[in-house]
């Protein structure tokens, strides 16, 4: 099992001298947990893929303390970079544009771009200090799986990596992975949505293409099956709850606006009915139902779209598909 220790001033130095010699370390962001490597090494890049078992393709994002670290990584930082930074730097966007030759190539599965993104979360910050450079890191779970909101969510998904630290510093606020915003094509697009929405980023950037054009070949991290359960999940429209529930031999979970809706002995996780907090407690519901161990895990579908929501509605489309 991994060694979860609090992220105090002597954790965060040991975690940087790790990833200073090529180690890799899972620490908070205020979005999710991540599993961090030293960007501009080869072999710490093959570990985290390894560790996480994810397919050599899918790029990991490089998270910087600042834009002076940003331009460590990228070039052609020009003024819509400058002005998206100054408005969500630090904080969950993400941007993808033409790296440097000292990326990793293999932290970005071979290609001509790199995503970068500098956290707002004070212990991922301090880590970016203390490392002085660059830690590229995708979600601290295995591929597939559903990102970790809290250190004990990295553990239960490496319980074989005995030598892996993980800082703890709490629930991760955001709970939802960044927005990926892609600049390295003539236009803007958005290849994941997240919590940095398109009604903000619009009057930065002006016009932003539709991220629901953004295909596997953009980002293949945002391929149809993501953030899953181990137990089968579907969404379920509200006025169907009654009937399916009556229909279940089984006690079920279901997550929902309302515990009124689900009888005993089926099992209620009830849900917030605003976006934000729904955001930072759906990766946790979904685990807490996950070990609950029922043979179905129903999700009351939002019928919100709009800011948050297309994040939220982008992940259960995935959690379920
Ligand atoms: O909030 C977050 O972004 C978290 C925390 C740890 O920072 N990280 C995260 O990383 O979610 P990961 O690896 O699970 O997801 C990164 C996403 C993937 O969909 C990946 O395909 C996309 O970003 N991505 C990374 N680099 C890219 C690139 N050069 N071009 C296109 N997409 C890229
Ligand atoms: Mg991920």
């Amino acid at each position: 099992m991994p060694k979860i220790v609090k992220a105090d001033a002597a954790a965060i130095r040991k975690a940087a001298s790790i990833i200073r010699d090529g180690g890799v370390v899972a620490f908070p962001t205020e979005t999710v947990y991540g599993l961090g490597c030293d960007t501009f090494n080869e072999r710490a890049a093959l570990e985290v893929y390894r560790m996480k078992r994810r397919p050599s393709s899918n790029p990991l994002i490089a998270h910087v303390l600042d834009i002076p670290m940003a331009k460590r990584v990228v070039i052609g930082w020009d003024v819509r970079c400058q002005r998206l930074a100054e408005a969500f730097w630090p904080g969950p966007l993400t941007l993808v544009l033409p790296r440097r030759a000292e990326v990793a190539p293999s932290s970005i599965g071979g290609r001509s771009t790199v995503a970068v993104r500098s956290p707002l979360h004070p212990v991922a910050r301090q880590l970016l200090e203390a490392v002085g450079g660059p830690v590229s890191a995708p979600s601290a779970n295995r591929s597939g799986r559903i990102s970790p909101t809290r250190s004990e969510h990295v553990s239960e998904e490496f319980m074989d990596e005995p030598d892996l630290l993980v800082l703890d510093g709490g629930a991760a606020h955001v709970g939802l992975e960044s927005t990926v915003l892609d600049l390295s094509r003539a236009r803007p697009m958005v290849l994941r949505p997240g919590s940095v929405t398109k009604e903000m980023l619009i009057p930065i950037i002006g016009e932003i293409a539709d991220p629901l054009f953004a295909g596997q070949a953009q980002s293949p991290g945002t391929s149809p099956r993501h953030y899953a359960a181990r137990t089968r999940t579907e969404l379920i429209d509200t006025a169907n709850i009654d009937r399916r529930l009556q229909s279940c031999p089984d006690p079920i979970v279901v997550l929902s606006f309302d515990a009124e809706r689900v009888p005993p002995p089926h099992v209620a996780i009830v849900m917030p009915s605003e976006a934000k907090e729904y955001g930072a407690k759906l990766y946790e519901s979904l685990r807490q139902a996950d070990s609950l161990d029922r043979t179905l895990i129903l999700i009351e579908r939002p019928t919100e779209r709009g800011g948050v929501w297309e994040a939220i509605q982008d992940r259960l489309r995935r959690a379920t598909s």
